[in-house]
């Protein structure tokens, strides 16, 4: 297994480029199965799920090719409707086919996604949505079963019409399957408490390039009024920022000075808001941000992780890395996933002061930190470790960092860019 050893106490500086993002380029991967079209999708960042996706859309019947940075689907030979088990498990975020293939071929059978690390990952919503455009849904065997009535198989009628889908939550991925679905219906559709994500503002654009009639995206409400498909699209996935996050975070934690490129600042004020109140110097301009941190920094006060434009719940371990060593106290308040303060148990392992109750997390900031052999247990929560890891004294172990290549091209790359000292090895 392959480890990663990190000495703590480099303070970061330079510049990186940040990578396209993930939660933007799966939905928009998924989307490109609606209609029989040529895709040419930029920027997309170099993932295992990514990866995953194109297994999905090859087994579909698509051709799905990285060129560099660029991935090109064509979606013109569809030829299946189902996702087998196999493949639903190799990316927890799969379920997000179902509005698309359902938009497709009028059918879909996909195996459930499951549970994840971060508590029950429920799919109500998606399923709910589906129904309420005229889909019939079952569940039987951990399968979703889903047809609409007078469907006429692959890429004829669908048999979905327009409704209004009022979201009980403002889920992400359930607003994605909605509006994708959508574009197949027969008249409007009204997305009502629909997630706000910038993620879903680039769907958006994608289907708009794709052919699709969307209003509304990046607020509350969305409307899909009707598709006029188009032969070819080229697309460019919007900037990564929970990665753009985590490199602040980063440099929060081991100080410097580093500036991000190909970044929307804007996507991320939430977070680099508290950054700066805790004392760090952040500069923003139109795609590019810098981040300053020389003396010991302030507690952040409390965070409480809410949907876009709040507090990202993915950066919350991120940030509570940055404030172990602040002075004073910073409480974070997790309102989204019920398992999400798991990095807190390794983070102690460094010495780190966390009290945890339910969904409160509160940290007080110690004078230092001490390399210590940790686990990544999940994406971000790996990722805090490797971070609050970079501000310890001595030598910190990473054991298990596949899960953090789920999110991040080259997390050790793009930081030993900017000067930190991390070792990959085998054991
Ligand atoms: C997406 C992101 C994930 C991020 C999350 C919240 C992707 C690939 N993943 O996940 O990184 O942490 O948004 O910003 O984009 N819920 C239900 N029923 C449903 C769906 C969701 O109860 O049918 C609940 C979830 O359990 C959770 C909350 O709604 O508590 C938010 O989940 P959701 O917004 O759907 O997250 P994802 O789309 O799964």
């Amino acid at each position: 297994m392959t480890h990663w050893r990190i000495r703590g106490g480099e303070s970061l500086s330079g510049s990186v480029r940040v990578q396209g993002a993930k939660n933007a380029v799966l939905p928009i991967l998924a989307a490109s199965v609606l209609t029989g079209c040529e895709t040419e999708l930029q920027n997309c960042p170099r993932l295992r799920d990514v990866d995953a996706s194109l297994a999905i859309l090859r087994h579909l019947g698509c051709r799905a090719e990285w060129d560099g940075d660029t991935v090109y689907i064509d979606s013109r030979g569809v030829s299946g409707y189902t996702i087998p088990e196999k493949l639903m498990l190799q990316m927890r975020s799969s379920v997000i086919f179902l509005g698309a293939i359902l938009g497709r071929c009028g059918c879909a059978r996909l195996s459930m996604p499951g549970g994840c690390e971060l508590g029950p990952r429920p799919v109500d919503l998606h399923l709910e949505a589906m129904r309420a455009l005229g889909a019939h849904v079952e569940c039987v065997d951990n399968v979703i079963d889903c047809a609409a009535d007078g469907a006429s198989g692959l890429s004829g009628a669908t048999g979905l019409s327009g409704a209004v889908i009022r979201l009980a939550l403002p889920s992400v991925g359930a607003t994605e399957n909605a509006m994708i679905a959508a574009c197949a219906a027969k008249g409007a559709t009204v997305i009502e408490n629909a997630a706000r994500e910038p993620e879903i503002v680039d769907l958006a654009g994608y289907l708009r390039a794709l052919g699709a009639d969307i209003d509304g995206d990046g607020g509350p409400v969305v409307t899909v009024r009707g598709f006029a498909p188009r032969e070819r699209v080229r697309y460019r996935v919007m900037p990564d920022r929970i990665a753009a996050s985590t490199l602040l975070c980063a440099c929060a934690c081991a100080g410097g000075d580093i500036e991000l490129t190909d970044v929307t600042p804007g996507h991320f004020a939430a977070v680099t808001d508290v950054l700066g109140a805790m004392g760090c110097r952040i500069t923003p301009a139109s795609d590019r941000v810098r981040i300053a941190r020389s003396g010991r920094m302030r507690g952040g006060g409390t965070v409480v992780t809410r949907p876009y434009p709040g507090f990202p719940t993915d950066a919350q371990p991120l940030l509570m890395a940055a404030s172990l060593c602040a002075d004073g106290t910073t409480v974070f308040v997790e309102n989204i996933f019920e398992n999400r303060f798991r990095q807190a148990a390794e983070l102690r392992r460094l010495g780190a002061l966390i009290r945890t109750e339910g969904r409160v997390a509160a940290v007080t900031g110690v004078e230092r930190l001490r390399g210590a052999d940790v686990l990544a247990e999940d994406l971000r929560g790996g990722a805090a470790l490797v971070t609050a890891a970079l501000g310890a004294e001595g030598e910190t172990v990473v054991k298990d960092p596949g899960h953090i290549d789920r999110g991040y091209e080259s997390l050790d790359g793009t930081l030993s860019r900017l000067g930190a000292h991390i070792e990959k090895y085998m054991n």
